[in-house]
């Protein structure tokens, strides 16, 4: 299949909207999707559908995060949250292709890293290791493995040890 993966434009997030809803089976991450628009962590590249003739496809968003760390120092990374693949075309490489392309371009645009909270066993092909390596905590209760980072730039990491601060869209859906 022929597929084209772009920064979503104006006319794609009703179907972002749907994709994420029937590949959740539920509206959450759609609402999320909506609410992350509108706000100040919204990067305008970095929300990617992966385009075929059919249409949307598929879709992830990265958008800007923050490590607190200790004595009230802030680092900035990105999260990767949410992807969704349409359901009767997962397991055929789109959400690879999807991941791949969005911190290929996330590095372009200068980001140094990216933090996932997802399947142990799907993300660790793509470089992500557990984010405790470098003392990243989350406040929510995952197991360790669960929750994931990845260096784009060597080093990016490092001493940036702290908690992640998912923003408030995040718990309000
Ligand atoms: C998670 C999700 C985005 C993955 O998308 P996907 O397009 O199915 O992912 P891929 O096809 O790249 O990879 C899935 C599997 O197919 C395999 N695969 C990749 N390319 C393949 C190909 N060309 N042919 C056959 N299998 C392939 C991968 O190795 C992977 O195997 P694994 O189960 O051992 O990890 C998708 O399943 C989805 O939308 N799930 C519901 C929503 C969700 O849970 N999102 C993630 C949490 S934010």
């Amino acid at each position: 299949m022929k597929l084209m993966i772009t920064p979503e434009t104006p006319e794609d997030k009703s179907a972002i909207y749907s994709l994420n809803a029937a590949a959740f089976e539920q509206e959450n991450e759609s609402r999320l999707i909506d609410l992350l628009r509108d706000s100040e962590h919204f990067i305008p590249g970095l929300s990617l559908v992966a385009r075929a003739d059919t249409g949307v496809v598929g879709h992830i968003l990265f958008t800007k995060l923050t490590i607190a760390g200790p004595e009230g120092v802030i680092y900035n990374t990105l999260a990767l949250a949410p992807m969704a693949v349409l359901p009767s075309l997962q397991q055929s490489g789109i959400g690879s292709q999807l991941i791949r392309e969005g911190l290929k371009r996330a590095a372009e645009l200068g980001y140094g890293s990216v933090i996932v909270l997802g399947h142990p066993k799907y993300y660790p092909k793509f470089g992500f290791v557990p984010a405790s390596r470098w003392g990243i905590r989350t406040t929510y209760e995952v197991p360790d493995e669960a929750f994931m980072a990845i260096e784009l730039k060597p080093g990016a990491l490092e001493g940036r040890a702290g908690t992640v601060i998912y923003s408030r869209e995040f718990d309000e859906v």
